[in-house]
């Protein structure tokens, strides 16, 4: 692995060239981070689980015609990607209130919205990826008219899938963050989901009881945070159990 090129180090993931042009290994750290980079901490496993999460939301987001960037899963921590040109944009979908939504406009955190909520931050750390309008976005040209038409319409289509499926386990898909990125394919771009989807990007509660399966466990101080991921796994039925440990052992 170390004699592999890297591309790109993010909080979370790490990107290496891939081993045929117009292809990236995407790894999963166990590393945590929150409040852009205030709050850090290692979570063993974590990596191990979002990684597994991520491929099995991926593959059935392909499954209904959403296309993405993934290829396949090539081991506990890796997988296999299309490279694509990340589109700065961190698309935001909202079913109900809660973190950022409920302290910018003071809607209680558990208040379902009156229909899903599409929002755009732009991804750039040093100024806390701040919230746009579809205006800056063509003014600045981070994407084209078409890219915003073609984001929004698959984001309400993960949403939709997404909702569905963590609903028929007991899980309520709150709001998640999407990235997407450029396919060059010849002279054709196409527009694809990118990025992970796991409890990092989303936030999940239980159904019965509202308990928080998800990175504000981590944010929040609630503890337990890799234990939520696995579970979340295990009703997916990724994982048989949910092993003790979700480290790398557990998994073979
Ligand atoms: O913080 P906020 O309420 O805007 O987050 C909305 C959703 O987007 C949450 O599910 C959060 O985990 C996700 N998000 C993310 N990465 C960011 C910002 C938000 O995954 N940089």
């Amino acid at each position: 692995m170390s004699r592999r090129k890297k591309i790109y180090e993010g909080k979370a993931k790490i990107l290496y060239e891939g081993p045929e042009p117009g292809t990236l290994v995407q790894y999963f750290k166990d590393d945590a981070t929150a409040f852009n980079n205030k709050k850090k901490a290692t979570l063993e496993g974590k990596g191990v689980l979002n990684n597994r999460i991520s491929e099995f939301i991926m593959l059935n987001l392909g499954r209904v015609g959403v296309p993405t960037h993934f290829i396949r899963r090539l081991n506990m921590r890796e997988q296999l990607v299309r490279e694509v040109e990340i589109i700065p944009l961190e698309v935001i979908c909202r079913n109900v209130a809660a973190g950022s939504i409920s302290q910018r406009l003071g809607i209680p955190e558990g208040d379902a919205l009156p229909r899903s909520i599409v929002e755009f931050c732009y991804k750039n750390d040093s100024l806390n990826d701040p919230l746009v309008a579809e205006e800056h976005i063509t003014a600045f040209n981070w994407a084209s008219t078409q890219e915003i038409d073609d984001i929004i319409s698959l984001t309400l289509r993960v949403n939709d899938f997404l909702s569905g499926m963590f609903a028929a386990v007991g899980i309520r898909l709150i709001d998640f963050k999407l990235e997407f990125g450029r396919l060059y394919e010849g002279d054709m771009v196409r527009t694809v989901l990118a990025d992970e989807i796991s409890p990092d990007s989303c936030r999940l509660w239980d159904i019965e009881t509202n308990e928080k399966m998800d990175k504000d466990r981590f944010r929040r101080d609630l503890g337990n945070v890799t234990e939520a991921y696995a579970e979340v796994a295990r009703r997916l039925g990724i994982m048989k159990e949910a092993p003790r440990a979700a480290n790398d052992e557990a998994w073979k």
